[in-house]
């Protein structure tokens, strides 16, 4: 019993010795000169990283008009509703990248605004039930004529 003990305090001792020259060496460290903060940047900003973010705000506006009425803009309806996660940079448009290149497609075709093989009814089934990391999106969110339009928009034939 005594001698474990002896030998923990031994441990703990010569532990204690190895790190002293390494205190020391951080010691040191913290003399070297400062990095000079970048010119016109926020001070103290980092150089060289990766390029800014796109601006915050990317999705259109909601379109004015009676929520319930139909023959709104589904462009900006689908920007504004769905653009959050189908955008550029959006999960939905990350988690679709990953399936598309499995399933040898185009990258591109992540964007569900690219796409041609969507049909109105799967994307209204889509929408109301969800789809694995894909929330449902109930009338509040999204209404059934702005749902229409927006199925209408993705499906459109003019391109
Ligand atoms: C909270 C984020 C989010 C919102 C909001 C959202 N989606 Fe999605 N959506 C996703 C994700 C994530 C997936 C991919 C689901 C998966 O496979 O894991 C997806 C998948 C889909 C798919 C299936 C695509 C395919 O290849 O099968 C359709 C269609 C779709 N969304 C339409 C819409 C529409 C239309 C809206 C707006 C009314 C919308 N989504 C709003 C996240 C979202």
């Amino acid at each position: 019993m005594t001698r474990v003990t002896t030998l923990r305090k031994r441990a703990a001792l010569a532990v204690a010795m190895a790190t002293l020259p390494l205190l020391a060496a951080c010691g040191s460290g913290s003399e070297a000169p400062k990095a000079e903060a970048p010119k016109g940047g926020p001070a103290g900003a980092p150089t060289g990283g990766p390029p800014p973010p796109p601006p915050y705000q990317m999705r259109a506006e909601l379109p004015g008009g009676d929520r319930l009425a139909a023959g709104r803009d589904g462009e900006a309806l689908f920007s504004n509703r769905c653009g959050a996660c189908h955008l550029t940079g959006g999960m939905g448009t990350n988690l679709i990248t990953k399936q598309m290149i499995a399933a040898g497609r185009p990258p591109a075709d992540a964007l569900l605004a690219n796409r041609t093989d969507l049909n109105p009814d799967y994307i209204r089934s889509v929408v109301r039930n969800g789809k694995m990391a894909m929330p449902r999106q109930t009338r509040v969110d999204v209404t059934d004529a702005e749902l229409d339009a927006i199925a209408a928009w993705l499906t459109r034939t003019d391109r």
